[in-house]
């Protein structure tokens, strides 16, 4: 569907956010966000997931939510308004929206001096060049202890991802990190631990 024509329908409450992850996904997702104090999404689009990461965090937690939000013809972009009113429903934490891509997000991590994080869910740019920013960005972030999931990193007989950038990143240099464990695999998620020394 057109985005203007989602965006009109969305409005009157005849559309849903959007997303590429299923209800399983989610459910994943929330049991190993569960009570988590400082997270980050990137990837964030309708907010559909961001909501859920933010509706069982810890009350003190916060999220960072992260995507460029590129503007579209009309000079903004729908996704953002979207995200913002999806994700104000819920009232639990701080969300901190950071407008830029998950590498630059990670280069401002440092540069402001924040806490490594204990959780991580990546969903940004799929392709194996766009994984790779993220995961070399983050991944020194990342609490001993702490998660990252990753989206649309496995290839499923339900879902075959054959040759997609993520997957082949995943199972090429992510899989082979010794500082991370795997967790939990479920559909097209891959979730992560990082070992404590
Ligand atoms: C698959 S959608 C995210 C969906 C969302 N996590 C959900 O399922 O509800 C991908 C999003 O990543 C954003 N994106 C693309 N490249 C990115 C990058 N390099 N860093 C961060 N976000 C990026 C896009 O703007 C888009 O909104």
């Amino acid at each position: 569907m057109r985005v203007i024509t989602h965006f009109g329908l969305w409005l009157v409450g005849l559309e849903q956010a959007q997303t590429q992850t299923s209800a399983g996904e989610r459910a994943c997702l929330a049991k190993h966000a569960a009570g988590k104090r400082r997270l980050v999404e990137i990837g964030v689009w309708h907010g559909v997931t961001t909501r859920v990461l933010r509706s069982v965090m810890d009350p003190s937690a916060t999220l960072y939510a992260v995507d460029p939000f590129p503007v579209g013809r009309l000079g903004f972009s729908f996704q953002y308004l979207i995200s913002h009113r999806e994700v104000g429903v819920v009232r639990n934490g701080q969300v901190s929206w950071v407008r830029l891509t998950g590498a630059e997000a990670a280069r401002r991590h440092r540069e402001h001096g924040i806490p490594p994080v204990d959780f991580i869910f990546i969903d940004g740019d799929h392709s194996y060049e766009g994984l790779q920013a993220d995961w070399t960005g983050w991944n020194p972030l990342v609490a001993p202890g702490g998660v990252v999931a990753l989206h649309d990193s496995r290839d499923t007989p339900a879902n075959p991802r054959p040759g997609a950038g993520s997957v082949r990143y995943t199972s090429e240099v992510i899989l082979k990190d010794p500082a991370f464990e795997v967790n939990d695999e479920y559909e097209s998620l891959t979730v992560l631990r990082r070992r404590t020394p």
